[in-house]
């Protein structure tokens, strides 16, 4: 039901927005690849059937609609906002599971996690999560906790960007602390090994196939020189760090530091098609134009995150495949004590 409903909103709602996507825009049957046929016969589908399933059917059956549509115009007048939006869920997931805990400011007792290294001038999105989160609250007050808003948001971010939909469990329940600690320390740096990203997804439980599935969310939004530095580091000592580095790339890369702030300067992730929600990020990274240190590494330091490179470069239904599959696993990491459902998902109640 889910896939119909998808395919319902995006007969009306995703081709504007695909339209603005920049080059080889995604068609509509690619975009709709794990539709199950039909997609003729699934326009008639009412609301009634087509949210015949989950925990909001009853409690909120306009849940799933409400963040569609705020999500839909948030990336119409931001495209990046739809990046944004998925690494929050990622950012939510990895401390203490998935319960909103990220979307804590700062109170009296309270520190939230917005000013940990990898969080701060870096996360973007409140806003709409805010927006969302108080439209909820008007039309089913206190039913849909803001760590579901986020796993649904991160759904919805991808499919207005061209990739594929899948069905989000949701249930989730908002904590009632934050670990700016957990944040600092259980976030992967940029400057990982592949031996280390693999056992910080393993510890949580995902494969090394959905470590470098997830890695693909870089194939949306921006990134600051900060963030890259490392890759720079083969133009100052002249010897490549890695076999198949591309020094053209990385000079680019470079000058655009060099002539801007490096804590203000920021570039795509995917500099193909940066609001396209496609495999170019593996293809890029064959051609030595990842741009995190962290992502060029699953090309050229490992054979087995090299195949798995390799296979979704060649092949994007396979990717999508993948990333779905790794996307419900990361949604469903468990952590700390989840306790409400917040009213403000910046405040605990
Ligand atoms: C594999 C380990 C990962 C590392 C080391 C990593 C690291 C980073 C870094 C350093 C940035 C740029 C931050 C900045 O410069 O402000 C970034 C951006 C981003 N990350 Fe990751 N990330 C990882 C995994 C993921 C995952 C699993 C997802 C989601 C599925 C994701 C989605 C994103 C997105 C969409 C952006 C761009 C955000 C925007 O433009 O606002 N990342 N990541
Ligand atoms: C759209 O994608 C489908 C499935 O990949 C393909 O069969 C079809 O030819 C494409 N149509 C256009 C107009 O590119
Ligand atoms: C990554 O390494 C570079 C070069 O060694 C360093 O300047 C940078 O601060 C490191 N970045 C992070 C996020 O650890």
């Amino acid at each position: 039901m889910k896939k119909l409903f998808n395919l319902f909103l995006m007969l009306f709602a995703a081709m504007p927005i695909l339209s603005l996507s920049e080059s080889n825009p995604t068609n509509f049957s690619e975009t709709c690849e794990d539709g199950s046929g039909e997609p003729g016969s699934s326009f008639g589908i009412g609301f009634d059937l087509v949210l015949d399933f989950g925990l909001y059917r009853n409690s909120c059956p306009e849940a799933e609609s409400i963040v569609y549509s705020w999500v839909q115009t948030a990336v119409l007048q931001d495209p990046r906002m739809a990046a944004s939006l998925l690494r929050l869920h990622f950012h939510d997931c990895f401390v203490n599971g998935c319960d909103a805990s990220v979307l804590l400011d700062d109170t009296e007792g309270l520190v939230g996690e917005k000013t940990a290294p990898p969080n701060l001038k870096s996360l973007r999105g409140f806003e709409v999560i805010d927006s969302i989160k108080s439209d909820l609250e008007s039309v089913c007050p206190e039913t849909v906790s803001c760590a579901d808003i986020l796993a649904m948001a991160a759904r919805d971010s991808v499919v207005v960007s061209g990739g594929p939909s899948w069905e989000v469990e949701v249930g989730r329940k908002d904590s009632r602390t934050a670990s700016k600690q957990a944040a600092t320390t259980g976030l992967p740096s940029p400057n990982s090994t592949v031996p280390t990203l693999i056992s910080v997804f393993q510890k949580l439980g995902l494969s090394q196939t959905d470590m470098v599935a997830l890695s693909g969310g870089h194939t949306l939004g921006k990134a600051r020189c900060t963030s890259f530095t490392a890759r720079l580091l083969p133009l100052q000592t002249g010897v490549p760090a890695n076999h198949g580095d591309n020094l053209d790339f990385l000079e680019s890369l470079q000058q655009l530091c060099s002539t801007v702030d490096p804590s203000v300067a920021i570039t795509q992730l995917d500099l193909v098609t940066p609001s396209t929600f496609d495999n170019q990020y593996y293809v890029n990274l064959l051609s030595g134009e990842g741009l995190l240190p962290s992502d060029q590494a699953l090309a050229v330091q490992d054979p087995g995150t090299r195949a798995i490179v390799e296979t979704y470069a060649a092949d994007q239904s396979v990717f999508f495949e993948d990333f779905k599959n790794a996307m419900v696993k990361m949604g469903g990491i468990t952590g700390g004590s989840n306790s409400e459902i917040r009213r403000n998902c910046r405040m605990i109640n």
